[in-house]
């Protein structure tokens, strides 16, 4: 979980790894990287550790954390919070996850961000629901 200046903290570790990949990047673009995670006042990093397992199939292990991200979007609108889940390529950096404490075997479901929105978020086309349900006959 990032709030206040971790948030800038852990920025440090996403700003060293996007030089790492890209020296000559212009300040502003590794400004940008350094802000990744304080652009709202709460950012909670969800962490899947799923693995074999005797009993519980691995899929819905990973399945699970993706519902876990999914529940704290749905109950942080529910209390009046606007909230977004990002994941970008620093999720998926291993520099970046040593920094930010993640072991091997464990990988980022995403960056829940959290806040009071400054704006109504813009909606985007959405596709006609006969498109995409099949009805089985
Ligand atoms: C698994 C997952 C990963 C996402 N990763 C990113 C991302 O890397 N960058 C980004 O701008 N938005 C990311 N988003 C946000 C989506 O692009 C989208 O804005 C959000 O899910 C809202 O969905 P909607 O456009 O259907 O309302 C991600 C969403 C999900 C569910």
């Amino acid at each position: 979980m990032f709030e206040g200046d971790g948030r800038r903290k852990a920025g440090e570790a996403i700003a060293a790894a996007f030089l790492a990949k890209y020296p000559d990047a212009k300040p502003e673009q590794v400004e940008f990287e350094r802000n990744r995670l304080a652009r709202a006042p709460l950012v909670v990093a969800v962490v899947s550790r799923a693995a074999p397992h005797v009993k519980i199939p691995e899929w819905e292990q990973v399945l699970s954390s993706g519902a876990a991200a999914m529940s704290l979007v749905v109950a942080a609108h529910a209390l009046g919070f606007g909230a977004t889940w990002i994941t970008e390529w620093y999720s998926y950096d291993r520099a970046v996850l040593d920094a930010l404490g993640l072991a091997p075997h464990e990988k980022i479901t995403g960056f829940v961000h959290i806040g009071r929105p400054a704006q109504a978020p813009e909606d985007r086309p959405r596709p006609a629901l006969a498109d995409i349900v099949t009805r089985f006959k």
